[in-house]
């Protein structure tokens, strides 16, 4: 069925699409149609427990699909075992203009340059205050693009201070290759005082309000081995509770090709695969098991899943397959 859906859907110029899809699931929920479309996936089967939290399967959704939380209770209803929200930036912006999404067919491949399109916190809060779903929600946090690196924590302590009572875990965005510098936020001086920043935020959170909200950290497959190994001793300095690898890359291999290949911005789903599991396989052999690795990048189908868990992560988001797949990926991947 999702074949013909897509057929149709894809008929429209992306982000077109992302919309009627949106909106066509929301209805569907609504009227109790999405029941029969949605797997029947064992949480007794399929249940991990990992930062304190009981995720009933190991699926979820990456950032980026839901940036302003609008549909989770319809997202939530196909059987993810998380759902990621966001990112969502302390004041709404529009991002950057269009068009801004491109579909490579042919690489099952998606190029993006959104640039943090959020309606901002007070939108998104407001939505969570009214959703219905009490799963795992994680919320993604960033920056505004006019707020300057050496102001981003005052950004990012907004987002952890306003959105964590509705989160189970909170992930800093700071690999988004389409917001000009975010990711120089990767780089050690920065990094170190953003995480203990945030870190000291959760810790009194934590004592103040009897809640712990576990700290994620989302970073780029773009990162140089030596990067990564800086990176990963501050998450493990700091105590991260997670991390996900990777965000898009900026790199074309692969697809050099398709006439897409020249646009700006970040590539995801399959050409992102294999950087994205050599991210995993080198951040497993530095944190040991002390900090639970989440994948995200290319998880198409069963081998490339597989492929990720072996590697070393526990958990799985995907975003790029789904829109490839549709919601049938989530029961194929669910061991
Ligand atoms: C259109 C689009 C928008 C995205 N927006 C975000 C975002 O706002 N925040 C974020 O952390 N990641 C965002 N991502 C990255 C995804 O969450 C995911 O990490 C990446 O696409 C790799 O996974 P995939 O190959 O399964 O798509 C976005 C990806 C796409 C395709």
């Amino acid at each position: 069925m999702y074949t013909l859906f897509k057929k149709i859907l894809f008929q429209f110029e992306p982000e077109t699409s992302h919309t009627i899809a949106m909106r066509g699931l929301q209805f569907a929920y609504r009227c109790g149609l999405t029941r029969f479309i949605s797997p029947s996936i064992s949480t007794t089967q399929h249940s991990q427990t990992l930062m304190g939290l009981n995720f009933p399967n190991r699926v979820g959704l990456a950032a980026g699909l839901d940036k302003n939380a609008d549909y989770i209770d319809a997202l939530a209803s196909l059987g993810f075992g998380f759902i990621e929200i966001g990112t969502v930036t302390p004041k709404p912006q529009t991002g950057n203009p269009k068009p801004r999404l491109f579909r490579l067919t042919k690489h099952e491949a998606i190029i993006n340059r959104m640039g943090f399109n959020s309606k901002g916190v007070a939108y998104v809060k407001n939505n969570l205050m009214k959703m219905r779903y009490r799963g795992i929600l994680g919320v993604n946090i960033g920056k505004n693009k006019e707020t300057p690196n050496e102001k981003a924590i005052d950004d990012y302590l907004i987002g952890f201070r306003e959105l964590w009572p509705y989160a189970s875990y909170i992930t800093i965005n700071i690999s988004s290759p389409n917001t000009p510098g975010l990711r120089e936020l990767q780089e050690s001086h920065f990094l170190k005082t953003l995480l203990s920043a945030l870190k000291q935020e959760q810790h009194r959170i934590s004592i103040s309000q009897q809640k712990y909200v576990p700290l994620v950290l989302k970073i780029s497959p773009d990162l140089s081995d030596e990067a990564l190994r800086e990176l990963s001793q501050i998450m493990l300095e700091n105590k991260m509770d997670g991390v996900i690898a990777t965000n898009t890359t900026i790199e074309r291999k692969g697809v050099e090709d398709s006439p897409y290949a020249k646009e700006a911005g970040g590539l995801s789903g399959a050409p992102l695969r294999a950087r994205s599991t050599q991210v995993i396989r080198e951040l497993h052999h530095i944190l040991q098991n002390n900090i639970p690795i989440i994948a995200s990048g290319g998880i198409m189908d069963e081998t490339s899943a597989k492929e990720k868990l072996e590697a070393g992560a526990v958990l799985l988001q995907i975003y790029t397959g789904f829109i490839y797949q549709g919601s049938g990926l989530i029961a194929n991947i669910c061991f």
